[in-house]
């Protein structure tokens, strides 16, 4: 058996040793697990025999004096220090005050001779030892003590560890809370108007800061998009909510019964003027007047418009009295106003007029994220009006769904989702069958898109758990051989069971 060595003692013939004690214990690498014992005394006798002793509970290192212990705990993770009290130039209490520095978890016993408890006592709680042990001991004790020691090691180690996992936990926990605080922030509507898009969510934001304010909006966007929604929504979220909202279509009527429709007419002004009337100016006072379509308006009716929005002032047709009122405007136009004001055809200073808040509704082709919602949405209500219990649509009619350019908006989705409903029949769901043939051919060369990533599947509920209930029936089924035998394995009634196959089309 090799005789325990000191390790790194310049001067010593054992100078060459390596630090490794070889008392039959594999070497480190190989037994990563096992901790690391550091015994110190200047008694090559007793590094010996503590080394004997310990074998079994690690693997040991040994050093002669104070110096050599420091230099081995720069570079050993050491667990446990069981230094010898009385040595030449440092004692115990001193090596392991120093320990501490260098490892602060190591654990330190003290080997003493002394029989003054009270002095030691003192400098053990001065360095916080684990404990001490008295010479000459029972080698069976030191042992137990040491494995004591390393148990309490380790629990300190596992702790440290539990805590350093927690804390992570915890960072994870908070850097999710603040993911889903920033979901929770989404919004998926403003009023009655859906949509998840990011440009959905900034024009939501745009919303709820206009909707406040009296300021005229301009509203823009391709035909079906929700320009007449928004509308609606600025008015009923704002403070003039209890007070009229009028629409009046600037496209649809000549100029003269545009005039007397907006700013009304005395009795007599034309020949169909039989009575007074109040124009929609006035009936909107307090409230918001929605001009649809202001690019259609004629010269005249122009400056007209512009007179009101400048002070509020109009005069009534056939009337030489000027009438003030209190009333938000609300603009849509299909067309380009700045290419129209560029080209004459509109006056600029009304443009600047409208322009007050400029906001423009995109396109659904550009947010394909919001064709699941909004077909739900439109499923829900085409239902409710046609009495119907469509529950869904399959993936490949949503892909359909999702790979068509839609030209006429939101409005043309939803009149494709209220025709499927009506064709469905006693169907469950919308397929591709059920789908227009204009729409059908029109995207049968486009590969369909993705929704956010791919995740086409997250867009309806009801569909996943559809394709969960079929997958669960269908292995129950197998499993058990039989219909009774799959319903008591699911814990359903087979008639329910019965019901849910045929309802999902299980062979
Ligand atoms: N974001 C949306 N969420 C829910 N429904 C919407 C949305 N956008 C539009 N719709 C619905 O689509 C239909 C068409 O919208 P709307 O009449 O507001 O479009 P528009 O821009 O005024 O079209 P047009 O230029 O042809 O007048 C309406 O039934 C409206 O409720
Ligand atoms: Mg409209």
């Amino acid at each position: 058996m090799t005789r325990p060595k000191p390790s790194r003692s310049p001067g010593d013939s054992a100078a060459d040793a390596p630090a490794e004690v070889a008392t039959g214990v594999p070497p480190s690498e190989e037994e990563p697990s096992r901790p690391t014992l550091l015994v110190v005394d200047d008694e090559e006798a007793i590094l010996e025999a503590v080394s004997l002793t310990l074998a079994s509970e690690g693997r040991v290192l040994v050093a002669r004096n104070g110096r050599e212990a420091l230099e081995l705990l720069e570079t050993e993770d050491v667990a446990l220090i069981l230094t010898d009290q009385r040595m030449p130039g440092m004692n115990g209490v001193e090596l392991l005050e120093r320990a501490r520095q260098i490892r602060p978890q190591a654990i330190g016993i003290l080997l003493t001779g002394y029989t003054d408890i009270d002095a030691l006592a003192d400098a053990i709680n001065r360095v916080q030892v684990y404990g001490y042990v008295q010479k000459p001991w029972e080698l069976n004790d030191l042992r137990l003590t040491v494995r004591r020691a390393l148990e309490a090691y380790e629990l300190a180690r596992e702790n440290r560890e539990l805590t350093r996992r927690l804390e992570e936990a915890i960072a994870q926990l908070r850097q999710e809370n603040v993911l889903l605080r920033r979901e929770a922030g989404k919004r998926y509507c403003f009023d009655r108007v859906l949509g998840q898009a990011p440009s959905m969510q900034e024009l939501f934001d745009l919303l709820e800061k206009v909707a406040d304010t009296h300021a005229t909006v301009l509203l823009t966007g391709e035909t079906g998009t929700g320009k007449d929604l928004v509308a609606r929504s600025i008015h009923y979220q704002g403070p003039r909510r209890s007070a009229p909202f009028v629409a009046q279509n600037c496209g649809a009527l000549p100029e003269g019964l545009l005039e007397s429709e907006l700013f009304g007419h005395r009795r007599g002004a034309f020949t169909s003027a039989v009575e007074d009337k109040r124009g929609l100016f006035e009936v909107a006072h307090g409230g918001t007047i929605f001009l649809d379509e202001i690019g259609e308006t004629t010269p005249g009716m122009q400056v007209r418009l512009l007179r009101v929005l400048e002070g509020g002032e109009f005069r009534p047709l056939g009337s030489s009295e000027v009438r003030r009122v209190d009333v938000r405007v609300i603009a849509t136009t299909n067309r380009d106003l700045r290419e129209a004001v560029e080209g004459g055809r509109f006056r600029r200073d009304l443009f600047y007029r409208l322009n007050v808040v400029h906001i423009h509704l995109p396109p659904l082709r550009e947010r394909c994220e919001d064709i699941p919602m909004l077909t739900e949405h439109f499923l829900r209500a085409s239902n409710e009006r046609l009495g119907k219990e469509v529950e869904g649509i399959t993936r490949a009619a949503m892909d359909l769904l999702l790979a068509y350019t839609w030209p006429g908006n939101v409005r043309e989705l939803a009149n494709e989702i209220e025709r499927a409903v009506a064709l469905a029949g006693s169907s469950r769901r919308i397929d591709e069958a059920m789908l227009s043939d204009h729409l059908r051919s029109s995207v049968t060369v486009r590969a369909p898109r993705e929704v956010d990533g791919g995740e086409i599947e997250t867009w309806s509920l009801s569909l996943a758990l559809e394709g969960l209930q079929r997958r669960m029936i269908q292995s129950a089924l197998a499993a058990a051989g039989s219909k009774s035998g799959a319903a008591q394995k699911l814990g359903i009634p087979r008639q329910s069971l019965q019901k849910m196959i045929k309802r999902l089309g299980i062979e």
